[in-house]
């Protein structure tokens, strides 16, 4: 029997891989795709799995065949996989645990520490490439070096970026943003000791000054990634782990460059720009600009203008709401944060089916930001099986208000809130639900306290607006049963 020469075999075996990573590549941007709509958003979430583990498969046979034909510099093939089962063992148990102890409110917090894992391997692999750097020809050392360099100093950036994120999100430190002075000139001067440690650290190549720019350039990124984030506000924190998000995509793409690995190269690029798309879309529903929320300090004013406003307020309770929706024809659904909180997705559905079976026109108002994820309304409603084709945009619904006869706010704030159309006011400009100009609003919520910008809503206090004060679930079940036992009496 003739025996295949180590080379062939190594060639063969990256010429396969490649195949593998194309149709895993393929997987992947027909997961984006999918993941695009709510209807398709399950077929994505398959696609993209079924990726991943194309990646997964393909990266093991790829990792023992070069174990076991190149032994004078590899570990044998047992011991690699062993060290891949236990990685994997690991990884696999703490990811399960966090992902089924995870509240949907919490999904934002998962993220940013998932994102900081990726940024925490980018500077792992750096280093790692750096001392174990192999078969680099001569006339790409520098590329090379400038991969490792960058890819760490992303990493690091996005690592303490997306901890400091986390931790504001689940509120374990203060949201208010921490404006050091001179924080901007502070950055700069960062960014452009970065750029000449890369200079520096090319040109030496090797020893103790190398060395040092490595190091340095990695406490300069954690440095970097904790004050961008602590200088911004608690309420851009889900705009932040985007960002982040986008980063730990771009530290991928530099991982797959270091390691030659193509598949990185196309899924950190694919994470990397959807980020940025995604974080911009976020900052055009709330009229900021990027670089307002990077620089940091919004909110810090919110919280003076808060107790402002002063009104009086009406309230409602169950019996006279389902009687106002009872004498009502098209009615409106404002759902928000607190929808969330409550878990009154559920209650809303049957809500929704009580009124279309008593004849009512029954829509809702999702705005692009409400909750605290892209999607986050969506997601719940279609959880709650609620019909995609009654679950509208703001921009599907903004003009449309006169012809509603109520609107029920339920556990939004921000989101309905006027008096963002007042010049000046801390979220002037953003788009906002224009329920204030249906016939009737009632508000569900537990207090007229403000939203998660801090600024007061003056809705609360117009002539048309009632408050049906309590958690959004619990006051919805009894409405349900108001409404269905209204039916049975009739
Ligand atoms: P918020 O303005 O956050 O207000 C939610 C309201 O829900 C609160 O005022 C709270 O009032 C109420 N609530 C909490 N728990 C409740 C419960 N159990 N039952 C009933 N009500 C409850 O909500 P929103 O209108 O969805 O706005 C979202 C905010 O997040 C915006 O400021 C937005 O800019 C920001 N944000 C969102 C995103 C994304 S991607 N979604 C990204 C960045 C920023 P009470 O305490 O009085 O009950």
């Amino acid at each position: 029997m003739t025996s295949i020469d180590p080379t062939t075999l190594l060639d063969w075996t990256y010429r396969l891989s490649n195949v593998g990573y194309i149709v895993a590549a393929v997987l992947f941007l027909m997961a984006l795709s999918g993941l695009s709509k709510p209807e398709t958003a399950r077929r994505g979430n398959s696609l993209g799995i079924a990726g991943m583990g194309v990646a997964v498969i393909v990266a093991i046979f790829q990792a023992l065949v070069t174990s076991a034909t190149k032994p004078e510099t590899h570990l044998s093939p047992l011991v690699t996989l062993i060290l891949i089962a236990v990685a994997m063992g690991l990884g696999g148990v703490f990811g399960i645990q966090r992902a089924r102890k995870v509240a949907m409110t919490g999904m934002p917090e998962l993220i940013a520490l998932f994102n900081g894992l990726v940024g925490l391997g980018a500077i792992f692999i750096g280093f790692n490439s750096y001392i174990f750097a192999e078969e680099v020809p001569a006339d790409a050392q520098a590329f090379h070096l400038g991969e490792v360099y960058v890819g760490i100093f992303i990493g690091a950036v996005t690592f303490t970026g997306s901890i400091v994120a986390g931790l504001k999100l689940s509120e374990k430190i203060k949201g208010a943003p921490l404006l050091l002075p001179g924080r901007n000139i502070l950055n700069v001067v960062i960014l452009l000791v970065t750029v000449a440690g890369l200079g520096v650290f090319i040109a030496t190549d090797n020893g103790s000054v190398a060395w040092g720019c490595l190091v340095a350039v990695t406490v300069l990124g954690l440095f970097l990634g904790w004050h961008l984030v602590v200088a911004i506000g608690g309420g851009d924190m889900p705009v932040v782990v985007s960002i982040m998000n986008s980063y730990s995509g771009w530290a991928a793409a530099f991982t797959g460059l270091m390691l030659g690995n193509t598949l990185l190269i196309i899924t950190g690029a694919l994470v990397g720009s959807s980020g940025a798309y995604l974080s911009y879309i976020m900052c055009q529903a709330m009229n900021r600009s990027f670089a307002n929320v990077i620089l940091g300090g919004f909110g810090a004013e919110a919280d003076s203008s808060a107790s402002a406003l002063e009104g009086t307020h009406t309230e409602v309770n169950h019996e006279d709401t389902a009687e106002i929706l009872r004498a009502a024809d098209k009615i409106l659904i404002a759902p928000g944060y607190g929808m969330a909180v409550a878990q009154a997705q559920y209650a809303v559905a049957d809500l929704v089916r009580n009124l279309r079976a008593d004849g009512k026109e029954v829509i809702f108002g999702i705005h692009p930001v409400a909750g605290r994820l892209p999607g986050h309304m969506n997601v719940l409603l279609a959880e709650a099986k609620v019909p995609y084709d009654v679950v509208l945009e703001l921009d599907e619904v903004n003009d449309d208000f006169d012809s509603v006869d109520v609107v029920l706010v339920i556990g939004a704030n921000d989101t309905v809130n006027p008096i963002a159309e007042q010049p000046g006011s801390p979220i002037a400009g953003m788009p906002v639900l224009k329920v204030w100009e249906a016939g009737r609003v009632i508000v569900l919520k537990r207090s007229i306290g403000s939203g998660y910008s801090g600024v007061q809503n003056p809705l609360f206090f117009n002539e048309n607006t009632d408050m049906l004060i309590g958690d959004a679930k619990s006051s919805i079940d009894a409405l349900n049963r108001e409404l269905t036992s209204q039916k049975v009496t009739v």
